[in-house]
């Protein structure tokens, strides 16, 4: 079965929003722990205008499942990492200003600071992946660079997927048999809520977990968390 990894910063941005510590990021871990997610992840910002570092730290320490921290490697944001290690870190080149992810790294140009960052990381014990699109020409690089795993970045599957199911998925299938056959875990990503997610795993081979935030906590203000959750776990199956 794929791993369901739940990003919290959602709830982190309506904290946020009033100061103080309502909702708290740890009890909503442990909630959405104890309705079945296979993981916690979170993704602080250089400006930490949603999930902050002490997030991370606090996280680390109650966590019973793992522990996934999403983000640009900074020289503030490894050494956070590499202090409290998380179970994976997910590599993402975003820049400081950018509202959510918005694209995958370009494993030629930056093939060679990554490959020191993966190794900088693994030298903690911690496990690594690379948010990627799905361009294969970047995926022989992306291998070299040491990584346990790929992040597909998935926003364009869900933004085809009403229209094309077959042609958004298509992409995510090649990808993510020629991930494997370099030896890459396969994980994915952003996006991906209740209507699209069961036709992606079902169709990607290898998939090993997903990582949704933004539909999934959405949701849960409707149906309530444990419902959601069983319900993205139900997909999965
Ligand atoms: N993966 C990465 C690298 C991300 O940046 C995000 C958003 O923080 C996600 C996955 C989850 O995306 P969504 O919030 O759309 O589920």
């Amino acid at each position: 079965m794929v791993s369901l990894s739940v990003n919290l910063n959602k709830i982190a941005l309506i904290r946020n929003s009033r100061g103080g510590n309502t909702p708290d990021v740890l009890t909503a871990a442990r909630a959405a722990e104890s309705f079945g997610a296979n993981g916690i992840t979170l993704h602080p910002r250089p400006d930490q205008r949603h999930a902050t570092y002490k997030d991370v730290e606090n996280l680390k320490q109650i966590i019973k499942t793992e522990l996934n921290v999403e983000g640009y490697p900074s020289r503030e944001f490894m050494d956070i990492v590499c202090n409290v290690k998380p179970h994976q870190v997910t590599l993402v080149p975003d820049p400081p200003d950018a509202l959510t992810s918005n694209a995958g790294w370009n494993t030629i140009e930056h093939g060679a600071m990554l490959t020191e960052i993966v190794a900088e990381l693994k030298s903690h014990g911690i496990r690594t992946s690379i948010f990627m699109d799905t361009d294969l020409s970047l995926y022989e690089s992306a291998a070299s660079t040491g990584t346990d795993r790929i992040e597909l970045y998935t926003e364009a599957y869900a933004r085809l997927y009403p229209e094309s199911p077959e042609k958004a998925v298509q992409p995510y299938k090649d990808a993510a048999a020629r991930a494997h056959a370099l030896g890459l875990g396969v994980n994915a990503g952003h996006d991906l809520n209740s209507l699209n997610l069961r036709y992606f795993a079902t169709e990607v081979p290898y998939l090993m977990e997903v990582s949704i935030g933004h539909a999934l906590v959405s949701e849960a203000l409707y149906l309530g968390l444990e419902k959601t959750i069983h319900l993205y776990l139900a997909q999965l199956k």
